[in-house]
């Protein structure tokens, strides 16, 4: 075959059986797949509208909040980003951006590209910046926006965010972040805490595949977006707004993706329907789960995990006062190729495992327990396949160590 050519099998898709404990994609609900394979409907089929309006309301219960601008933005959490920092920023804010990992250079990288005079503040990976210093940077730099992430899957650590609302509220500076990584894992409040606009994926504890982003804004936010409300020709009727600056991106301008989901119906896109279906039943399950008992399931599973993998004599990297409750970040052990590690227990065992970036590249391996793998088999498979692996690898470890600590941790709960 000449080189670069690619041969086109004729057999279905069949991908092999694997169990995705690293930092996401994780494997998706049976209940989310099974809702994807549902035929489509029309773009305004009533059943349709009916399912994004519910989908609406099932959201505002994931992210604990009733703002009425609460949708799906088609694409991965990516798109949910840049549409909220497109649509909120007006060139020449200023846009404060305190990085903790890799997904803080994200938020700066985008901010940038909409034309924000962005300010940054970094501080070293696997900690978290305090109240005190994310207001001393406001002080400073006076933004107009804050953006921050609030979990970070590549350091594994959650900035508290508990506490910058009021900050924000008390500086005129509207509040921003990404929970991709965090949302249905950890605790999150977006009113009580103060969010102006926040967005998400399905990809990790939502349970499902990548390429919807779940989003919502708060009426400070929606005013200030619909400030620069266009809508296009060929859809605009009489008394629409034109605005000579308008959001700089047509496919993630809010104003227009709101009127899409809105009463008014606009025609703005086709709305991926078959994500739609899959992202409205990630939320229906963990609403009739309860939010507050899909956290503790993640914190369970993670402490589990936490422990097993410190039980067997593997040490973890961050604050971990501060660890997400879904994914760890466990030092590789010395003498032992990280790759070859994850190569076999893809190879042999069908579990995958994460790698990580920048400077923690080759220094640790990330394991996630999250969405429908948050669970105490694939946590007790996980940490006895990994046993077996390193100790075909030549490292030294604890004997059972791991899934016999994760079992404390479960007859601890089951006794609690
Ligand atoms: C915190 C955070 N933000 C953004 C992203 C980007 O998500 P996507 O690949 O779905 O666009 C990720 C993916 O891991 C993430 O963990």
């Amino acid at each position: 075959m000449p080189k670069g050519e690619t041969v086109i099998s004729s057999l279905p898709i069949n991908p092999p059986s694997r169990l995705l404990m690293g930092p996401g994609p994780v494997n998706a609900d049976p209940r989310v797949l099974r809702a994807m394979s549902a035929q489509l409907v029309g773009q305004y089929d009533p059943s349709m509208t009916a399912y994004m309006n519910e989908t609406m309301e099932l959201y505002r219960g994931v992210f604990e909040t009733a703002n009425e601008q609460t949708v799906l933005i088609d694409g991965t959490s990516r798109a949910g980003i840049e549409a909220a920092l497109v649509s909120l920023i007006s060139p020449g804010d200023r846009v404060l951006v305190p990085i903790f990992g890799r997904f803080g250079h994200l938020l700066r990288e985008i901010a940038e590209r909409a034309g924000a005079e962005v300010h940054v503040r970094e501080i070293e990976w696997g900690t978290v910046f305090t109240p005190a210093q994310i207001e001393q940077a406001i002080r400073e730099t006076k933004p107009a926006l804050l953006a921050i992430v609030h979990g970070d899957t590549s350091t594994t650590v959650a900035q508290p965010l508990d506490e910058l609302g009021e900050i924000c509220a008390r500086h005129g500076v509207l509040f921003y972040t990404d929970v991709t990584a965090s949302l249905a894992g950890n605790t999150f409040q977006a009113d009580a805490w103060g969010l102006d606009a926040v967005t998400a994926g399905l990809q990790k504890c939502l349970g499902g595949p990548s390429g919807s982003a779940p989003a919502t804004f708060s009426p400070r936010a929606v005013e200030v977006i619909n400030a620069r409300k266009s809508i296009e020709a060929g859809i605009r009727e009489a008394g629409d707004a034109v605005n000579a600056h308008p959001i700089r991106s047509n496919y993630f301008d809010l104003s227009m993706i709101f009127d899409y989901w809105g009463p008014k119906r606009l025609n703005h896109h086709t709305e991926a329907t078959t994500m739609l279906y899959g992202a409205r039943e990630c939320a229906r399950l963990l609403v009739d789960e309860g939010m507050d008992v899909a956290v503790e399931r993640h914190r369970l599973h993670g402490a589990a995990m936490l422990a097993g993998v410190q039980g067997l004599g593997l040490s973890v990297f961050g604050d971990l006062d501060h660890r997400m409750n879904n994914v760890v970040a466990v030092r590789i052990p010395d003498g032992v190729t990280g790759d070859a590690v994850r190569g076999e227990l893809l190879n042999d065992f069908g579990i995958e495992i994460g790698t990580s970036f920048g400077p923690l590249h080759g220094k640790v391996w990330r394991i996630g327990t999250m969405g429908y793998n948050a669970r105490k088999d694939t946590v007790l498979t996980t940490l006895a396949a990994l046993e077996a692996v390193l100790r075909r690898a030549g490292a030294r470890v604890t004997g059972g160590g791991g899934v016999g600590a994760a079992y404390e941790i479960y007859q601890d709960a089951a006794g609690a």
